[in-house]
Formats: structure tokens, sequence, C-alpha cells
């Protein structure tokens, strides 16, 4: 129904987002680091912890965007939620933890590929990477949803989505506020200010640490 809903509405439907079947235990990869936050569907990076976000070539899963990556005797928590070309990259801040068992802040290293496992795991483990209040995942409402139509209730992001009137992911234009989504009324998300307007907003920072430094700058 959803599906169908997405093409009335205009929206490309992305079928496939909806039904990607969780990994097996422990699936061999090999990491790199990334060190500037984007995300492929809409995720706000002033909702989540930036410090732990995967950036994998498979698509974005409805029905959870939480993966385990072992390496070294360490783990981390990441949040799936954009794609790459290709690698299997991890937020730099997470890839230094794993190689050094400390921070990017506190001890930056630069390196290559390391050998890793990963396994697609219950939303619960990555509750604490969602800095929203309410414990949903935070979406720009104007340019979501895409994915957002895609995914049915009764899946973890179709029950656990939230959007706000934010315009880019680094969280620089738009207004920090929550939208609500009723089809009965329309079918776009209902915003104190105008969807989509994009005044500067200076209130809710992204923070992207430097890969080789550490060093904290601020999303564009
Ligand atoms: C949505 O999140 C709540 C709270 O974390 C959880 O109990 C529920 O199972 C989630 N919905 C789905 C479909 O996973």
């Amino acid at each position: 129904m959803k599906l169908t809903l997405a093409t009335t509405l205009g929206f490309a439907t992305t079928a496939l987002t909806a039904a990607v079947p969780h990994t097996k235990r422990g699936a061999a990869i090999s990491v790199t680091p990334h060190d500037s936050f984007s995300s492929s569907v809409g995720v706000l990076g002033c909702k989540i912890n930036t410090d732990r976000v995967a950036y994998w070539p498979t698509p974005v899963s409805c029905a959870g965007v939480c993966v385990r990556v072992d390496a070294k005797g360490r783990s981390v928590f990441l949040l799936k939620i954009d794609t790459s070309g290709g690698a299997h990259d991890i937020s730099y801040d997470a890839y230094n933890y794993l190689v050094t068992g400390q921070g990017a802040a506190e001890n930056p290293i630069m390196g290559g590929p390391i050998e890793a496992t990963y396994e697609d795991v219950d939303m619960s483990e990555c509750a604490g990477l969602l800095s929203n209040a309410n414990g949903k995942l935070g979406f720009a409402a104007a340019n979501s949803m895409n994915f957002i139509s895609s995914c049915p209730a009764g899946t973890w992001v179709g029950d656990n989505y939230s959007l706000f009137n934010i315009a880019n992911s680094a969280c620089t234009l738009g207004h920090d506020e929550e939208c609500h989504l009723d089809l009965a009324v329309s079918n776009q998300p209902a915003c104190p200010h105008m969807l989509g307007e994009q005044s500067e907003l200076t209130t809710a920072p992204v923070w992207n640490k430097v890969y080789g430094t550490g060093v904290s700058v601020k999303g564009q």
C-alpha cells in the first residue's frame, strides 16, 4: 500500500529498500575511514551521532539501520544511513577507535583499509546514537519522502521516523522544528514554518572530525 502511495505522490519508488535481507553473522569486509557526514536518505546529522555512521554500497534498509562492526578485538555500533560507490567506509572516529582504542580527537591516526566483520543488529543497540529526545530517527522533511514512503508500517523506519523542517544533512538551513505527515490530509509534511524554507540555521551544528588531525570542523 505504501508503495502504491509513493507512486501516487510522484516519488520514484525504491521498493528494494523495504526488503533487504539481514546479513548472516560476521560477514567479512574491509573498512576505510570517512570524515565528512552525509546521508543519501536524508537523515539529519544534528539528530544523530555522526561519529558512528556506516557508508556502504548496499541500499539503506527500512528494517533497521544498525550494524555492528568488529575489528582488532573491538566493536562499534553504527548507523548505516548512506550508500557508497563500493567502499565500506565508516566515520573516521569509529575507524580510529577500532584501530587504536581511542577516539580521533585523543589519538588521531591515518591508515588504510582494516579487515573487519559486520552484522545487522537490532535497532536497540543503536539507541544511544539517536539524539532525538523521542528515540526516533530524524529526517529532512522536504527531501526524504522518497525513502520514507518506501518503508511500510511495521518496519523500523516506517514506525520510527520523525521529520524536521531542516533542509540539509549538515543542519545549516531551515528550522529545527518537527513536522507531521498526515496522509489523510496531505501528501506533504506540515511544519510550523513553510516546508523546505531555507533560513540560516545556527542552533544545530554538525561536527566533522578532520582525517589525520581529529580537529572538529562545522559541517557545511
Ligand atoms: C519502533 O521503535 C520502538 C521503540 O524503540 C520499538 O519498540 C518498536 O519495535 C519499533 N518498531 C518496529 C516496527 O521495529
